[in-house]
């Protein structure tokens, strides 16, 4: 399974999105990650659901959309995906992440369950039919520029060896060119690429890009 690579929109310059995006794509880009931030499960808010629209409407790139918002089985609709793109809802954010799922799925979008650094990976067990992936966070979501918690590294490799085959495992957080090559061999096969590698001033988006895809 290729790594599908996947820059963070929230590390873009916001003054210049659709040139960013099309700079994005051009340089191979897989999908589009996107931050939905609420100002009250995570202290920090961005970015709004008509820019998500928008983007849906004006771009040919999946989406992966990271739902950072209390009750997201109540705010689904606010948005608009379907087949090919991705949607992860934190287990934290709700009683009925597989509620959530489902309407994801009916959707025609894959639905990941997201995982903060303190909430175990067990949390899944008992729902794994119901998602496509899991969302393993290495940082505290809210921020970009935050370093890694090095136990959620292990937390890939948990979720490597205890999920089926072909289950979609996200890392998101700190996923700088080094921690990346370690995500990828623990077991991660989707990587969110923000300030500390795609967005890191160091090469081109193409030259990023391509080093990550051939981790
Ligand atoms: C946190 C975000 C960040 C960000 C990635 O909620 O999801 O992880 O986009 O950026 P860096 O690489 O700075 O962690
Ligand atoms: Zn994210």
């Amino acid at each position: 399974m290729k790594t599908v690579i996947c820059p963070s929109l929230m590390c873009a310059d916001q003054l210049r999105l659709y040139d960013e995006i099309n700079a994005l794509m051009t340089a191979g880009a897989d999908m589009l990650h996107i931050d939905v931030m609420d100002g009250e499960f995570v202290p920090n808010i961005q970015i709004g659901t008509e820019t998500v629209k928008a983007i849906k409407r004006e771009f040919d790139i999946p989406l992966d959309l990271h739902l950072m918002i209390n009750s997201p089985e109540r705010k689904l609709g606010y948005f608009d995906f379907g087949e090919g793109d991705c949607v992860s809802v934190h287990y934290e954010t709700t009683p009925h992440p597989a509620r959530a799922a489902q309407q994801i799925r009916e959707t025609g979008a894959k639905a990941l369950l997201a995982l903060n650094p303190a909430t175990p990976l067990s949390v899944i067990s008992d729902v794994v039919s119901c998602f496509d992936g899991v969302l393993i966070m290495a940082v505290n979501p809210g921020y970009s520029g935050q370093k890694l918690i090095p136990e959620t590294l292990l937390k890939i490799k948990a979720a490597k060896t205890l999920l089926p085959d072909g289950y979609l495992i996200e890392a998101d957080g700190n996923v700088s060119f080094d921690n990346a090559g370690v995500m990828v061999k623990n077991g991660a096969n989707m990587l969110v690429c923000g300030s500390s590698s795609v967005f890191s001033h160091e090469s081109d988006y193409k030259t990023s890009i391509e080093r990550l895809k051939n981790l």
